[in-house]
């Protein structure tokens, strides 16, 4: 078995917190707490990816009403950092459009820091396009790209 043959991209469970939360620290200056990943656990789209029992991955996002066109976002995606360049961020992903597109999103937003290419170009691959610069978003002053993906078209 090679590449990602072996892993499953799966909906979180409560016992999965504390590798996402390893995970978190490792990839963030300023990574949620625990309490934030609680609070998102029974949402469709916080996904795990897993290899066996070991957690290598996640993505969070959730959908919010707007009038008939509900707005999907992805507001924190990571992968291991000894598990990076295999693409098991672009399976989180379009695992996570794809449960936001069936959860009725006509559109979906994320934030991402400016200076973050290798997030930046797994996004503007996937179709996601840069809509406002926000001056220092981030609380150690950094600028976000705010960005868009249209998912109507994605599941149907
Ligand atoms: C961003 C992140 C989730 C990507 O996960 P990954 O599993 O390494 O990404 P993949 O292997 O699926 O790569 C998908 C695409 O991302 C881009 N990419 C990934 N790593 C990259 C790098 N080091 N430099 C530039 N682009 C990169 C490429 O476009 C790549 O496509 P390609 O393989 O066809 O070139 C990962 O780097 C990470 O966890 N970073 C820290 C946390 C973070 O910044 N999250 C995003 C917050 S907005």
């Amino acid at each position: 078995m090679t590449g990602l043959d072996d892993i499953v991209v799966r909906q979180v469970e409560r016992g999965d917190l504390l590798d996402v939360l390893r995970i978190e620290r490792a990839s963030f200056t300023q990574p949620w707490p625990y309490a934030a990943f609680e609070s998102f656990v029974d949402e469709p789209a916080f996904l795990v990816a897993a290899r066996g029992t070991d957690i290598l991955g996640y993505v969070v996002a959730d959908v919010m009403p707007n009038h008939g066109n509900d707005i999907g976002h992805i507001k924190d995606l990571a992968v291991h950092p000894d598990a990076r360049g295999e693409g098991l961020g672009r399976r989180l992903l379009q695992q996570a459009l794809s449960a936001v597109a069936l959860a009725e999103a006509t559109i979906v937003k994320l934030e991402v820091r400016v200076s973050n290419e290798p997030a930046l170009s797994l996004y503007r691959d996937m179709g996601f396009e840069s809509a406002h610069r926000i001056p220092r978003y981030y609380a150690d002053g950094e600028d976000a790209f705010i960005m868009i993906h249209d998912v109507r078209t994605w599941i149907r």
